[in-house]
């Protein structure tokens, strides 16, 4: 760029930018199927799916709609998808033991989905959120902060029994200190060599989760909590570096930003950093508020394709977005 010395009218950008086919031609970045992830919910308690009121579009599935739901995917070539389970309340205890039941919902959904269709990958959350009654993503210590060492040693469990159960990647989301390794250490250990660790490795604590949590049904047990002990302070990205390093040394195979669209410059700085597989991470609040405002009839609904457009220009290799299934209609 620095002896770009081309000026008009010899140089007219416009030329390139005068009918779709040449548009199309000398575009930079595209999106495909093979950048989709789509996030489920999956509730033990329903037999028929039911909407989230806060995600348009977005259904807590049984474990038999689930599988419809799949087969759909598939067939829009959708490669994989991360499910996030709704369990039983009574279920839940302070140390978030049914984490760590083979037989848990969560992995029992998981093998009927590896039996039925073999081709997509299954992604799972390690993370106690799920499992605990105050609904942080560990347990707590006597001061009541989660215990990071303590946490870690369920954590490998939880992600042993996924492995078991047939989850192709482990994505620990609970942002505890040393986790990638430890994790990595049980699966080498127990032979599941080929399971892949998906790291949420910068992570932050951040507002835009707000939907989530009255999908998974947790906002109740949750409160005004935060979890800014573990996830990571806004204002920074050094940090977010830090966190990216430590992971990748600790045996991740692909590491994610999240959220996502906030977060473009940790994209960014991660994807040239390292140049490790980048995953992005849509979360649940960006995609309310877009398509809080698609309903409104404030935005075209294209807004959606152009924020999953703008990670592929970041430097995401692959973004998991709610939008995943209607976009993959539309390609
Ligand atoms: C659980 C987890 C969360 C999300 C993914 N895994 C919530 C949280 O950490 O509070 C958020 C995803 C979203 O908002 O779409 N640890």
């Amino acid at each position: 760029m620095a002896n770009f010395k081309r000026k008009y009218p010899l140089s007219r950008l416009r030329r390139l930018r005068s009918n779709k086919s040449i548009r199309d031609l000398v575009a930079e970045n595209k999106l495909s199927t093979d950048d989709l992830i789509q996030p489920i919910f999956v509730k033990e308690s329903i037999k028929e799916k039911e909407e989230i009121e806060s995600l348009v579009g977005i259904f807590r599935h049984s474990e038999t709609s689930i599988l419809k739901e799949i087969e759909e995917l598939v067939s829009l070539g959708i490669k994989a998808v991360a499910i996030f389970p709704v369990i039983n309340e009574d279920k839940k205890d302070e140390k978030g033991s049914e984490a760590v039941n083979e037989n848990n919902f969560l992995n029992k959904v998981i093998k009927t989905i590896k039996q039925n269709f073999p081709e997509i990958l299954v992604i799972a959350d390690v993370a106690l959120d799920p499992y605990t009654t105050h609904g942080h993503d560990g347990v707590l210590n006597s001061d009541g902060d989660v215990d990071n060492d303590g946490t870690l040693k369920i954590l490998e469990d939880q992600a042993l029994k996924l492995a078991q159960a047939g989850t192709d990647i482990i994505a620990p989301s609970d942002m505890m200190d040393g986790r990638i390794g430890s994790i990595r250490k049980i699966l080498e250990e127990k032979d599941y060599k080929n399971t892949m660790i998906l790291a949420y490795s910068a992570k932050y604590s951040s507002k835009f989760y707000g939907p989530f949590k009255e999908a998974v049904e947790s906002a109740k047990f949750f409160g005004n909590k935060t979890k800014d002990t573990y996830q990571m302070a806004v204002a920074n990205i050094d940090e977010a570096l830090h966190e990216v390093a430590l992971d990748i040394n600790e045996g991740a195979d692909i590491v994610m930003v999240k959220p996502g669209m906030p977060y473009l410059d940790v994209v960014k700085a991660v994807k040239e950093t390292f140049k490790m597989p980048t995953f992005v991470y849509q979360v649940s609040g960006e995609y309310a508020m877009l398509k809080a405002a698609v309903e409104k009839n404030w935005l075209s609904e294209d807004v959606i394709f152009e924020s999953l457009l703008s990670f592929k220009r970041a430097g995401a290799d692959c973004i998991l977005t709610y939008a995943a299934k209607e976009i993959a209609k539309n390609l």
